[in-house]
């Protein structure tokens, strides 16, 4: 069998969903020829769509560094951190298409429920710290500290707050803030989130951990939550998952109480250019159903449904499909 006939096997068996009998031709095929970008391309598609995901994805990068010119392994490479990003299953691949299997249940992905601690890292900061997030810890606490800047600047915490970390992750923004404050308190929709968070902040005295469901803000009926925030929570909101949120937070502050949160927003979005809009749109076609996914909503809108809850509302901050918004219960 020729090189040709045998690359051509590898494809074939692959659009047949045979995606482990084509990693193995593509493997063969590599040991003869370990510099082919094309073929560490082939090789991992067939990885991914056999749920191989982590090689997949070295793959890919192998391919790249090989020739950055192979524009098919950058989409592929870029379309599996997004698929893996959100958790979706695209749809059955042909030719060069991906498929990843997760092996997610519907339950855990409705809960954010990553049992792995490197996929929760994923959820939470991407791929932006390499493939080993779990052996960058620091950096990524550096980096959630910073980010963090904003919303501590604007909250003015002080030691006679009590206030929410609303979806709470792995508690890096809550460890810059426990500090600032009287009590925090950790709330999340995902045990694994808050187990995570409940290691991270164990040093504190002063931070409780509660796993909410879905919408409901009842634990903190007679806490007097007098600040809250919520980053990089809203931005999987849709309209009405905003409205049932901000009517809850309303009835949980004290008078006078704040509550930030930041929100991915049409007002100021190019659908174009935008740095997630494009993907997330790709990912949507694929599974229109996943919890997240980033959703986009307008600033304006929802400051006007926060006025009508109740809240005074205001945008402190809005640009590049983003906003910051503050709402004071009076
Ligand atoms: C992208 S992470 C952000 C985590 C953290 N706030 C941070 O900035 O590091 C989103 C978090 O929101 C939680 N979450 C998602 N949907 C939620 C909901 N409906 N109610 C409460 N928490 C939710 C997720 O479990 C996850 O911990």
């Amino acid at each position: 069998m020729t090189v040709q006939e045998l690359h051509q096997q590898g494809i074939g068996l692959f659009n047949d969903g045979k995606y482990q009998e084509a990693v193995l031709v593509f493997a063969h095929m590599l040991q003869a020829n370990h510099t082919n970008s094309e073929l560490w391309n082939d090789w991992s598609s067939a990885m991914a769509a056999s749920g191989q995901i982590k090689e997949a994805l070295q793959g890919f990068e192998r391919a790249l560094k090989i020739d950055p010119n192979n524009q098919q392994a950058a989409n592929n490479l870029a379309a599996l951190i997004q698929a893996v990003n959100t958790q979706s299953q695209p749809p059955k691949p042909s030719g060069n298409e991906l498929l990843q299997r997760t092996g997610m249940s519907e339950e855990m992905k409705r809960n954010w429920d990553f049992v792995e601690k490197r996929e929760l890292l994923y959820a939470l900061v991407g791929y932006d710290f390499g493939m080993e997030p779990e052996k960058r810890l620091d950096e990524i606490r550096e980096y959630k500290a910073k980010e963090s800047n904003f919303l501590l600047h604007a909250l003015k915490l002080t030691k006679d707050d009590v206030v929410l970390d609303l979806g709470s992750g792995c508690g890096f923004i809550a460890r810059v803030a426990a500090p600032l404050c009287k009590q925090l308190y950790c709330l999340d929709i995902s045990s694994e989130f808050l187990r995570f968070a409940q290691d991270e902040l164990a040093q504190f005295r002063n931070v409780g951990f509660h796993r909410m469901p879905f919408g409901n803000l009842h634990f903190l009926d007679d806490k007097k939550i007098t600040k809250g925030y919520a980053n990089a929570v809203f931005i999987h909101f849709n309209f009405f998952d905003v409205v049932i949120y901000l009517r809850e937070l309303y009835r949980v502050l004290a008078p006078g109480g704040l509550f930030l949160f930041g929100l991915s927003n049409t007002d100021c979005l190019d659908i174009n250019n935008d740095r997630y809009f494009p993907l997330v749109l790709d990912n949507y076609l694929k599974e229109r159903n996943s919890t997240t996914l980033m959703q986009w909503n307008s600033a304006h809108g929802v400051c006007s449904a926060a006025k009508q809850i109740g809240f005074e509302a205001s945008e402190l901050w809005i640009g590049h499909g983003s906003a910051m918004i503050m709402v004071r219960k009076p």
